[in-house]
């Protein structure tokens, strides 16, 4: 894979980068800026050698026309304050607005565009319609950065129709997530433990099934536990529950037997009356959640159970809470496997927006962690052994 050095002079060139600053927004205040603060390096750089940055990205799931609701508007601002240089917001992605920004750009001087998401080219299935808006977004510049490796399981315009009309090269954190994604995939030091959370199990069927073959040990807790639990022959009350899923994971419980894999289910659960932080909650073993209560969270019991059984792992993978983090009444899980996360003698990644997101928001500081990946679905898949669209495109 090319980087930026391959490049050549970058002095008055014009050099579209595309970064992932996808961050999680409360009306128009930022409240995670990690994927921001990863991606100013390669602006920097790139700014640094002169070069005429035009970054573009997306922002959540607008319907591919202007929506004032995921307007990148708050991330220019903050983008320039973590740089502590001047960032040019254009108002559209290809339009007036881009051109005549892009234009006027001097040496050493960076633009973001407007959400690319707003413009039904980035998004089709259709490679004329993509391939359209591409040659739009091409012709906005001379070369092109990949470095939203948040986005590079996606096969859009941005992502993989640009770079193979432009020269091109990976920026600085694409190339630091897919080294130590690799050191997770090609003989990790054992014991390798992966811990999984987050709401759905309907999300992790792949990479369930690829870790199987590969871990020595699963944790399982989130939302997507009580599938398990069920699978099991628990009752879970209100729980979320993927009835269709039931069959699938007693598959992996099989196979993960058969193959020496040692599943960690939660022995405790809290649950509440309601999806609510004053919501009335208990703690209950996990084999006897109420009918008519919501598991939330995994109780202490079973963050000591974790904590136990992480404690000599050599490499870690963690992705997804353990609870509704957001909530402090059902953060505690969460806070106990990052916590002992931390203390892990060994390698130890952080992938997926919101375990990345929840480490930040129960205060821990990030060094203690191996690396916090800035790839949801994209450390995801790439575990999972997929190709993906946007390195294809950049190893071209
Ligand atoms: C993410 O948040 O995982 C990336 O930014 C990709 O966003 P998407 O899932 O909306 O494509």
């Amino acid at each position: 894979m090319k980087t930026v050095d391959d490049l050549g002079d970058l002095r008055g060139r014009r050099v579209l980068v595309r970064s992932d600053l996808n961050v999680p927004l409360q009306g128009a205040s930022i409240t995670d800026d990690g994927r921001i603060r990863a991606s100013a390096p390669t602006i920097a750089e790139l700014a640094d050698r002169a070069a005429r940055v035009v970054v573009c990205a997306h922002l959540g799931r607008p319907a591919g026309e202007p929506d004032p609701r995921y307007s990148l508007a708050p991330v220019a601002r903050r983008l320039g304050e973590v740089l502590g240089r001047d960032v040019t917001f254009a108002t559209d992605t290809v339009g007036e607005s881009a051109k005549a920004i892009v234009e006027q750009l001097g040496d050493g001087e960076i633009a973001l565009l407007e959400n690319l998401r707003f413009n039904k080219g980035e998004t089709s299935k259709h490679d004329a319609e993509r391939g359209a808006f591409a040659d739009q977004l091409a012709a906005l510049a001379e070369a092109y950065v990949g470095d939203g490796f948040g986005a590079v399981h996606r096969k859009h315009a941005s992502v993989y129709d640009v770079p193979q009309r432009l020269p091109h090269a990976a920026g600085a954190l694409v190339l630091r997530e897919i080294e130590v994604l690799r050191r997770l995939t090609e003989d990790p030091e054992r014991p390798y433990v992966v811990v999984l959370g987050g709401s759905k199990v309907s999300d992790k069927l792949g990479v369930i099934d690829n870790l199987i073959g590969t871990v020595d040990r699963l944790l399982i807790g989130g939302g997507m536990v009580f599938t398990f639990l069920k699978a099991r022959g628990h009752e879970v009350g209100k729980s979320l529950l993927e009835e269709d899923q039931l069959d699938a994971v007693r598959r992996y419980l099989e196979q993960a037997e058969a193959k020496g894999v040692e599943i960690v289910l939660p022995l405790d659960v809290v649950a509440a009356t309601a999806f609510a932080e004053d919501a009335e909650h208990d703690v209950y073993d996990a084999a006897a959640i109420p009918a008519d209560r919501i598991g939330l969270d995994i109780g202490p019991r079973s963050s000591a159970l974790f904590a136990d059984r992480l404690r000599d792992a050599r490499t870690v993978f963690w992705n997804g809470p353990m609870g509704v983090f957001e909530m402090a009444p059902f953060a505690e899980g969460t806070r106990a496997v990052a916590q002992a996360i931390t203390e892990v003698d060994g390698l130890t990644v952080v992938g997926g927006g919101d375990s990345a997101a929840a480490v930040r928001a129960l205060g821990f500081d990030e060094q203690a962690f191996g690396h916090i990946s800035t790839g949801g679905g994209a450390s995801l898949e790439f575990l999972e052994g997929k190709e993906l669209p946007g390195l294809t495109a950049l190893e071209a």
